[in-house]
């Protein structure tokens, strides 16, 4: 009697894990795509995986949808490196991974275990979208989800794997997670596809231009992560959790380092160019000040002026946010202020310090970024800085100027402590752009204008362009030999780590979006 019951639960197991059938299985693979469950047992530790509503089947009214056990998604959830997760996958052999109403609310049933338990929620994404057939009951779905999205925000880490298509509205519940994933050549995003693109707007567009892994990288900045392929997919969700806590309550896990805290470089004096405005690759300073030179870049083909990502210093994780000279002169624009003040809402939500590296001439100027909101974006920065009261350690390393000055963790924006190295340029403006506002009476009615020039501008350099100005009014604390860098951020950071500071209370604040 017991053995009858037992043997039916094997056959229902059997059925569920058996997706949309071989011939859907066989298509999937034959794409280069691995099924949701293979991704999920690529990304769990063997044997962890506790899958839920197995047995869910659509209740939709059209008869010619075929039900399938699990209803296109594999839930539920098991460890990573013994850390506890909750993942779901969309399962493509089913009904092309669309989503109905039972669906969506299997997704919703374990993010909300995910904010019960408080562990991280990673969702990998292969689907055309609301499934057709269910009409307005698979909006209803995505309208639960995004409200679950924004309810996690800032309380459990969120994390998107796009790998195969995700359509239409079904993009804007990654779009509200914290890192999105893309791989190369399979994970696609868009609104819209390029069928209604050349219908509506007479364009021609491939899937990999519209909505691909490289232009969501580059030019879109939906994805962090360009993955090559599925398993390096898999790779970077492991590391990327390594640097988190599991939630807002915790701080994230400490490793032992190798790397000497006390770990002093003397090429560091040499990296900055003797000329100013000469390129230099800002992530050569990351790299030596970090544990073991290992730095996890976020966002690292996306405006690429600045420069964001994870590391740890003395087995501490850390949020590096730093200005690239390499590009745009390290110049602050819209991109690049979103995708840094972002970054900083990241670390501060759930308690990561923030060490900021300053070089940077100031915000780009000129109209296309006027017109475009400069003033909107570029004081989403200001707001990250100042919002965050995780632990915020800065050092200026050259230019300073302007707006970008206070902008790049200042003091005034509550900036822990201040560093900065004798080569730190500190101003209003550069040189140049100085003293032609400010001798330019001088400089029209004089024949020999570029002597003169000249002259003011070493002047100028040599009266404002360094740390001390800013050393003698307390708002750079301490100016430190470029080779003591990592020990000093360290010491920093341990007398930090027990900072407390809160803000006003307010419902929320109302950052410049
Ligand atoms: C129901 C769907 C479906 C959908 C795909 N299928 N999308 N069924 N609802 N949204 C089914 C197909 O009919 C097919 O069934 C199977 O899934 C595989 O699809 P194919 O087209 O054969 O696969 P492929 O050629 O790889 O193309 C994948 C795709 C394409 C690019 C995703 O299927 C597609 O464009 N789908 C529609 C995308 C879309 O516009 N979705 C709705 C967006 S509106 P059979 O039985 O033949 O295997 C939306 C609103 C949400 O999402 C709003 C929230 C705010």
């Amino acid at each position: 009697m017991h053995e009858e019951k037992i043997k039916r639960l094997a056959q229902l197991k059997k059925s569920a894990e058996g997706g949309g059938g071989p011939d859907k299985i066989e298509a999937q693979h034959t794409k280069g795509k691995l099924t949701a469950r293979e991704r999920i047992s690529l990304l769990l530790d063997e044997g962890s995986f506790v899958e839920i509503d197995k047995y869910v089947v659509h209740r939709g009214d059209d008869p010619t949808v075929k039900k399938h056990y699990g209803d296109g998604i594999v839930s539920g959830f098991g460890t990573v490196n013994g850390r506890q997760v909750v993942v779901f996958a969309y399962d493509f052999t089913v009904l092309g991974g669309s989503l109905g109403e039972m669906s969506g609310k299997k997704i919703a049933k374990v993010m909300d275990h995910a904010m019960k338990i408080g562990v991280p929620v990673i969702g990998i994404i292969d689907s055309g979208g609301a499934r057709i057939q269910e009409g307005v009951m698979s909006l209803d779905s995505y309208g639960d989800i995004f409200f679950r999205n924004t309810q996690a925000s800032g309380v459990i880490p969120q994390i998107t794997a796009s790998i195969g298509p995700c359509a239409g509205g079904a993009v804007y519940s990654p779009a509200m997670t914290d890192f999105v994933i893309m791989v190369e050549n399979i994970g696609q995003m868009f609104v819209t596809g390029p069928e209604v693109v050349k219908e509506v707007l007479s364009q021609e567009v491939s899937f990999e231009d519209l909505g691909g892994a490289r232009a969501h990288a580059t030019k879109s900045g939906v994805a962090h992560f360009v993955a090559k392929n599925e398993y390096d997919c898999i790779d970077k969700i492991k590391k990327l959790l390594s640097f988190i806590p599991q939630n807002n309550l915790e701080d994230p896990p400490m490793v032992e380092s190798s790397d000497d805290p006390n770990r002093v470089d003397s090429k560091l004096a040499s990296v900055l160019p003797e000329a100013p405005y000469q390129p230099y690759d800002i992530k050569e300073i990351i790299k030596s000040i970090v544990d073991n030179g290992d730095f996890f870049e976020v966002h690292e083909l996306f405006a690429e002026n600045i420069v964001v990502g994870f590391a740890r210093m003395a087995g501490r994780s850390v949020g590096i946010v730093a200005n690239q000279p390499l590009y745009l002169a390290g110049a602050l624009d819209i991109n690049s202020s979103n995708k840094a003040a972002r970054f900083i809402r990241f670390c501060d939500a759930f308690n990561i310090p923030i060490v900021t590296l300053v070089d940077t001439p100031g915000y780009l100027p000129g109209a296309d970024q006027e017109h475009n909101g400069i003033i909107r974006h570029g004081s989403k920065l200001l707001f990250a800085y100042c919002e965050a009261t995780v632990p915020k350690i800065t050092c200026i390393v050259g230019k300073a100027y302007g707006g970008a000055y206070i902008a790049m963790g200042s003091k005034n924006l509550r900036a822990d402590v201040n560093y900065a190295w004798p080569t730190a340029e500190i101003a209003v403006l550069g040189p140049e752009a100085a003293i032609t506002i400010i001798h330019r009476k001088e400089l029209k009615s004089s024949p020999d204008a570029a002597a003169i020039k000249k002259r003011l501008a070493k002047e100028y350099r040599d009266k404002f362009a360094n740390p001390y100005i800013a050393a003698e009014r307390g708002v750079i604390d301490v100016v430190i030999d470029p080779m003591e860098t990592r020990p000093m951020i360290i010491r920093a950071l341990e007398a930090l780590a027990d900072k407390k500071e809160s803000r006003v209370w307010k419902k929320h604040g109302n950052i410049n979006l």
